[in-house]
């Protein structure tokens, strides 16, 4: 076993450490569990063909085989749960629907299937079939009758304001998740990030029961939660301290961090610093300038722009507000002269990139960044909005 803080890895079989446990100590488990297709098939890696072949962990057993695995340990797990704690197990058509008899044979309630939709699966080789592009993620709780924890507001808010669907388009693993080397079947963070800001809060505990590269822990405790996994091969073990010991730098986890929140649909803020009186003058037109160009102190339409949906004004870290804007993703080019009419006195450059938002509205939010911190500059920053929810 190794520990961290808020980090506990195990290495052994789940069956043996799961009973050790407490009881009703855990808020939520995901579990991505052999998926039993390593049976020869071929498939591309990097623009190679490759066997399907993750390791002896994952090759197929007998349907009776398949079955009793699956209902062992989620038998086991159940305990553990809280009562209104949540368990989400990943799977593919080789796997999953042995997972759902058996977790309502157990007395789960399966609340979603959530689809995860790769936005850049491999090519299907054999032209034979449609191509795989899809992983299934069961979503059940603990019990049929008690509530069971769900942050809907926060996901509602990382969806843009509306409410999130079952089906989640994210990209499979990226090149930065794997600097510590790969697990063959590594699940990628932004996965793992919305599951666990779905279900757990701050300081809550999550188990994982088959750990490999210890994604699970990686987004638990860059999110404030604490993990347990466990893990039965060295290997993966040690990729996984690996993978935790670059948490202790905190440049490292800030880059995971900003990564994570870089997905394609997202929406994004911008964060612009306005003297007092500008920035009431502002408010009170509905508009946000910023110099146009990419001079020292300007902004720079970089890839997030086309996202962005709220403006966030504050002057000098204080005093900040956050207001939708009438369209997203849209700004105008205007003059200097133009701005003029509208009263405002900008001296710094002939041309400003212009942003109409809701004035009568003020957008609350949860998390407030210090953005006197040298991350968070004066200047104006185009930042993902879950900087600004789930995390309290
Ligand atoms: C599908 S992989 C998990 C990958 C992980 N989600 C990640 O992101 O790296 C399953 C892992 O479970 C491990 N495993 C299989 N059976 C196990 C058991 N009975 N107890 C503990 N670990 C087990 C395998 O070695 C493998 O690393």
């Amino acid at each position: 076993m190794q520990t961290f803080p808020n980090f506990t890895l195990h290495l052994a079989d789940c069956i043996d450490i799961i009973p050790q446990l407490p009881d009703n100590s855990l808020d939520a488990i995901f579990a991505d569990p052999p998926y039993f297709l390593s049976n020869g098939g071929i498939s591309v890696q990097s623009g190679k063909q490759v066997c399907v072949d993750k390791g002896d962990w994952d090759k197929g057993g007998t349907p009776e085989y398949i079955y009793n695995f699956n209902r062992r340990w989620l038998e086991l797990c159940r305990p553990k749960l809280k009562d209104n704690g949540t368990i989400w197990i990943s799977g593919t058509y080789h796997n999953i629907f042995t997972v759902q008899r058996c977790l309502q044979e157990l007395g789960y309630k399966i609340l979603n299937i959530i689809t995860w939709q790769k936005t850049d699966p491999p090519p299907n080789l054999s032209c034979r079939y449609f191509n795989f592009s899809t992983e299934l993620i069961i979503w059940a709780r603990k019990s049929e009758k008690v509530p069971h924890k769900f942050n809907y507001e926060v996901m509602r808010h990382l969806n843009g304001d509306k409410q999130m669907t079952d089906v989640w388009r994210l990209p499979a693993v990226g090149k930065w998740e794997k600097t510590c080397g790969k697990h063959p079947t590594q699940k990628p963070l932004r996965l793992l990030y919305r599951i666990i800001l779905a279900s757990t809060d701050e300081g809550g505990t999550i188990l994982d029961p088959f750990a490999g590269s210890s994604t699970t822990g990686i987004a638990a405790n860059l999110l404030g939660r604490n993990y347990i996994g466990i893990e039965k091969e060295k290997e993966f073990f040690d990729l996984s301290i690996a993978r935790r010991n670059e948490l202790e730098d905190n440049e490292k986890r800030q880059k995971l961090l900003d990564n994570i929140r870089k997905t394609e649909n997202s929406a994004t803020v911008l964060v612009n610093h306005a003297r007092k009186e500008l920035r009431e003058l502002m408010i009170e037109k509905g508009i946000c300038y910023l110099r146009a160009g990419d001079s020292k102190g300007s902004l720079q339409v970089t890839p997030g722009f086309e996202r962005m949906k709220y403006v966030l004004l504050h002057t000098n870290g204080e005093n900040c507000q956050m207001f939708k804007l009438k369209k997203e993703g849209t700004f105008q080019i205007w003059t200097k002269e133009n701005l003029e009419k509208y009263g405002f006195s900008p001296e710094h450059s002939t041309h400003y990139i212009v942003l109409h938002f809701d004035n009568t509205k003020e957008v609350g939010f949860e998390k407030q960044l210090n953005l006197k911190q040298k991350i968070n500059t004066y200047r104006a920053k185009i930042r993902p909005l879950s900087d600004f929810v789930g995390i309290m």
